[in-house]
């Protein structure tokens, strides 16, 4: 999704924009732009495709301006082109401005400002606050003129604005899409993620909904949209820079996916009393009451974050014998969910600002529900909507392919279906501990897995060329047969389909034949012989087996083209072992295939739009 960086400093601001937006590339763009003030007038330029085009065309521009804003454009309204990339202009050329999210009323807007004469320079819904900014500024001073703008928007959007006339003043406003302003010596700033700031500053104010702030080079002023001013020390971030860069990996990808026994560790140190071999959750104190009171679950989320949530459903049932449900988000909150005080729905997002999970959360809130969050990124919007939130600490996700994100929500949610059988006593002191032995294991056994890399690149490159792959598990394997498949999908841009291994024979069995690769995640469990039935239905008519099973299991070698194994552990989390193997399946596949790997096309990180 589009990102915002701002800057007012005493230095020129044009490096630190453009480092700035390198760090928010992570999202997904399609073009970038720039604009800072110089001797009273704007110096801009903006450009369709990556970053490094925007710059060939800055070589040899002197622009020394102490103000500045930048952006990284994912197109919504027009395609990606010169003119619709931001920043966008008024008429007067007084006002410059750059956006994230989506303006619903726009047509309505832009009709009236043409009636008053406005001229339009692009098909994008931004430009038409510009021009809304500048009717305002006719009788006003910048910041109410952008006060007054905001409130005739509908929608969800971060914005950055800046006045010709008024180069010590760099204005920012939150409404439903992420702010963040980073504070410096005698330079301060605005953008979309932390990581942007950090070459800068470690200290931060996440700005709530609502809510505006004015930068000037020694002060920082947060109010909410009346002008009323708020008190908001700011927080400062505890992880390094090192953590958002490649550290010598060739992608984001590969780093993530390799960082998984330290995500999976550090998340289970914080939710495991290890003398105690027990799960502790303070977080949960605040709501403990409503939650030792629920009788029903329902888990939503989207992508592979939705995916962790079937795997939550099949361990919440079977510690804590609720009856759980899963939801993809933009079906739920368009659905009409029977919620109650009694209905513990449970949000799983890496971002904590996915637009649908998070209205997922509010339409719960709605309904009296009690809400809980699992989130990657600290004071995101999610976390603020719901009751209570339980942190993953994957560290600072890049890469738009989610991996460590995903192992982390896995640790997380399979930990608190613990915690939430022994709060219910549906499961006894002794499995707790047990298990909880047992789950201490998993980063090491992670290792272990990613030791199989080179076995499955060479996998990659015999079946680099095959057209389509199925993927297939059972109970606590199925919800990764969808997670392999959407990994290869998206950054290979290879067809996949996960399924139910029991449903091959209820329609895509006719897909296989020789040529049909089909990826079979078939690890010890109480459905092994079932996943060996399965298995042998697509070798009796010819397709391409890649099996996932446990080191020692004979029982697949006869009929696999293509053996990864992983440790034993028990099926329930298994999943975390699984996934890996297809992870780096996808990654090997997709480099293979010269695909872009850290940035799919046509895809972002955080959608923060519909
Ligand atoms: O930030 P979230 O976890 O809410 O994101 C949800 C999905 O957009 C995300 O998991 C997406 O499916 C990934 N690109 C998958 O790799």
């Amino acid at each position: 999704m589009c990102g915002i960086v701002g800057a007012i400093s005493q230095r020129p601001v044009r490096p630190i924009l453009l480092e700035a937006l390198r760090r928010l590339e992570y999202r997904g763009y399609d073009s970038s732009g720039l604009v800072t003030i110089q001797n009273g007038s704007f110096q801009w330029d903006k450009r369709p495709g990556k970053i490094r085009v925007l710059e060939d065309h800055l070589k040899g521009k002197n622009w020394n301006g102490h103000i500045g804003l930048g952006h990284t454009r994912w197109a919504t309204h027009g395609p990606p082109t010169r003119d619709n990339a931001h920043p966008h202009f008024s008429c007067d050329e007084k006002i410059a401005l750059v956006h994230n999210g989506i303006i619903e009323n726009y047509e309505s807007l832009k009709e009236n400002l043409i009636r008053r004469g406005h001229q339009f320079r692009s098909e994008t819904d931004t430009e038409i606050i510009a021009h809304l900014i500048e009717e305002h500024a006719k009788k006003n001073k910048p910041f109410v003129a952008v006060q007054k703008a905001i409130k005739e928007l509908e929608g969800s959007f971060a914005l950055g604005v800046m006045f010709r006339d008024h180069p010590d003043l760099l204005i920012g406003a939150r409404l439903n899409s992420p702010l963040v302003v980073g504070i410096g010596r005698n330079e301060n700033f605005i953008a979309s993620d932390v990581p942007a700031l950090l070459p800068f500053t470690k200290k931060v104010i996440y700005l709530n909904e609502n809510e505006m702030v004015q930068l000037q080079r020694d002060r920082v002023t947060v109010s909410d949209l009346n002008g009323r001013v708020k008190r908001r020390p700011p927080t400062t971030i505890t992880w390094d820079i090192t953590s958002a860069e490649k550290e010598g990996y060739p992608h984001f990808m590969l780093k993530e996916i390799f960082e998984q026994p330290r995500a999976v560790k550090t998340t289970t140190g914080y939710y495991v009393n290890r003398k105690k071999s027990c799960t502790e959750f303070a977080a949960l104190k605040p709501v403990l009451k409503k939650l030792n009171k629920i009788n029903r679950v329902i888990i939503t989320a989207c992508g592979t974050a939705w995916h962790a949530g079937l795997v939550g459903k099949y361990a919440l049932e079977e510690l804590t014998r609720l009856p759980v449900d899963v939801a993809i988000a933009s079906e739920f909150r368009y659905g009409n969910p029977v919620l109650n005080k009694n209905t513990l729905v449970l949000a799983i997002s890496q971002s904590g600002e996915t637009a649908d999970t998070l209205a997922a959360v509010r339409q719960a809130n709605e309904h009296g529900a009690l809400t809980l969050a699992i989130c990657n990124v600290v004071g995101s919007s999610i976390t603020r909507e719901a009751k209570a939130t339980i942190y993953t600490y994957a560290g600072p996700e890049i890469s738009v392919a989610s991996t460590k994100a995903y192992t982390s929500q896995l640790t997380l949610i399979l930990l608190l279906a613990i915690y939430l059988g022994r709060a219910r006593k549906t499961i006894t002191k002794q499995s707790e501990t047990k298990m909880i032995r047992e789950f201490l294991t998993l980063p090491k056994k992670i290792e272990a897995v990613l030791k199989t890399d080179q076995l499955i690149d060479k996998c990659a490159a015999q079946y680099r060329d095959a057209p389509n792959f199925m993927y297939i598990g059972r109970r606590y394997n199925f919800p990764n047969a969808y997670e392999g498949a959407l990994k290869l999908k998206e950054i290979s841009y290879t067809h996949a389909e996960g399924y139910g291994a029991g449903e091959m024979k209820h329609g895509p069995l006719a897909l296989v034949d020789n040529t049909f690769p089909t990826v079979a995640i078939a690890v010890q469990s109480s459905v092994h012989e079932k996943m060996v039935s399965n298995i042998q239905e697509i070798k009796a008519r010819s397709g391409i087996i890649i099996a996932i099973t446990t080191e020692g299991d004979k029982a697949i070698d006869h009929l696999a083209d293509c053996i990864i194994t992983v440790p034993e552990t028990s099926e329930m989390f298994s999943p975390i072992l699984t996934v890996i193997p297809l992870q780096l399946l996808a990654y090997h596949m997709a480099v293979k295939k010269g695909c872009p790997i850290d940035q799919p096309r046509n895809l972002a990180k955080s959608v923060t739009v519909e």
